[in-house]
């Protein structure tokens, strides 16, 4: 296949690219990336020389371009996305421009290709608060922050093009991951690049909400699956399935590991609407013969052994517009 990866400078993008051109030698990888604050050169540094492999800076709503990319390609991976909640409260436009905008030029370019299949990387967020149980696919989507309605809002275009035009997508619905290469904004490495250097770690409200934290490759060995086995028109939960790790859980978990002070723990202020609890019933994916390798305590340990170790990866990225960011969005913790 030659698969074309949207947001492949990504996060999760670039672990799909890396695993991708490692255990299929078959196949040909371009990656479309806008390299927003998000994105990453560096992340492609174990993929740059092979020559199965190609990279062009775009964005993915610009149709000219995407038309092109798609005419050389077989399939479309597509991670490219706005994906901070914190940020789309702040400012949501671009997430809809990106996540929803451009999922519908990606579709409608690989339909007009031809392309024989297409995989949408969504997330458990569409389902919004999950109070009880395990979400399964055919759960109704009750996104409630602008980011989780923008995702919401690009599968929409793909269950569109699905009935409207028989077109052979499939959906991937994944949890929080975590790992090696995240920007580091979100709570895992911002708790543990603030610990290395003896920073708050910033929980917001009482810590007690709770996430289905999946490591990175296990995410994308889901994806994977997805792609090669599934069957298009289908969703796939992809989820650890197992711990569910409130915000607090997580910053002591990271304390420990690296022998910080509970000092360092700093309540803040609420997420404004967050989310409680999202949990995934992950039996249609399983049924494909995927399961996830890695236990939330050994993945949480390699993931701070990485950024004690990396330590040249993200520090350039905590500099400047990182800290605006960050000044605007924590606030201390209102008194009750
Ligand atoms: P990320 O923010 O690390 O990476 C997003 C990538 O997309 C960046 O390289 C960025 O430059 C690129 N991008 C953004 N807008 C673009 C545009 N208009 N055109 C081309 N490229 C653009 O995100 P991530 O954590 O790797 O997430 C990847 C995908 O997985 C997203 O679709 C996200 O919604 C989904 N997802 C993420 C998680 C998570 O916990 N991180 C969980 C489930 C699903
Ligand atoms: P995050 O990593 O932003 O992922 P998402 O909001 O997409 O689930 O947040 C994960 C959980 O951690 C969520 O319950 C909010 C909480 N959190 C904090 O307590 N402090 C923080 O600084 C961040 C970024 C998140």
């Amino acid at each position: 296949m030659r698969i074309l990866v949207t947001g492949g400078a990504g996060f999760i993008g670039s672990e799909f690219v890396r695993m991708t051109l490692q255990e299929h030698p078959e196949d040909s990888v371009v990656v479309l990336d806008k390299l927003t604050y998000a994105g990453n050169p560096r992340n492609l540094d174990a993929v740059r020389d092979d020559p199965r492999f190609r990279f062009v800076r775009g964005d993915i709503a610009d149709a000219e371009m995407v038309d092109e990319l798609c005419g050389a390609c077989d399939v479309v991976v597509n991670f490219a996305a706005e994906s901070h909640v914190d940020r789309s409260l702040e400012a949501p436009g671009q997430f809809i421009q990106t996540d929803v905008f451009g999922t519908w030029v990606l579709l409608e370019a690989a339909r007009r290709a031809g392309h024989q299949r297409f995989l949408h990387v969504s997330t458990d967020e569409v389902y919004g608060h999950v109070a009880t149980g395990r979400s399964v696919e055919g759960d109704p989507l009750r996104p409630r922050s602008p980011y989780s309605a923008s995702k919401a809002g690009g599968e929409m275009q793909v269950w569109a093009y699905r009935a409207s035009y028989g077109f052979p997508a499939i959906i991937t619905r994944g949890s929080n991951t975590y790992g090696h290469h995240q920007y580091p904004e979100k709570i895992i490495p911002l708790f543990i690049t603030n610990a290395i250097d003896d920073l708050p770690l910033p929980v917001y409200g009482d810590g007690s909400a709770v996430r289905d934290y999946i490591h990175v490759e296990d995410h994308c060995r889901g994806i994977d699956a997805a792609l090669r086995r599934g069957t298009p028109g289908e969703d796939y939960n992809v989820g650890q399935g197992g711990d569910e790790v409130s915000g607090v859980e997580v910053a002591r978990a990271v304390l420990d590991l690296l022998g910080k002070p509970a000092s360092l723990l700093n309540f803040v202020s609420d997420r404004p609407g967050h989310d409680r609890r999202y949990a995934l019933d992950c039996s249609r994916l399983r049924a494909l013969g995927w399961e996830p390798r890695w236990s939330f305590t050994a993945g949480l340990e390699a993931t701070v052994r990485w950024y004690s170790a990396g330590q040249d990866w993200w520090r350039p990225l905590k500099s400047g517009d990182f800290w605006d960011f960050y000044k605007r969005n924590y606030r201390p913790l209102e008194p009750v």
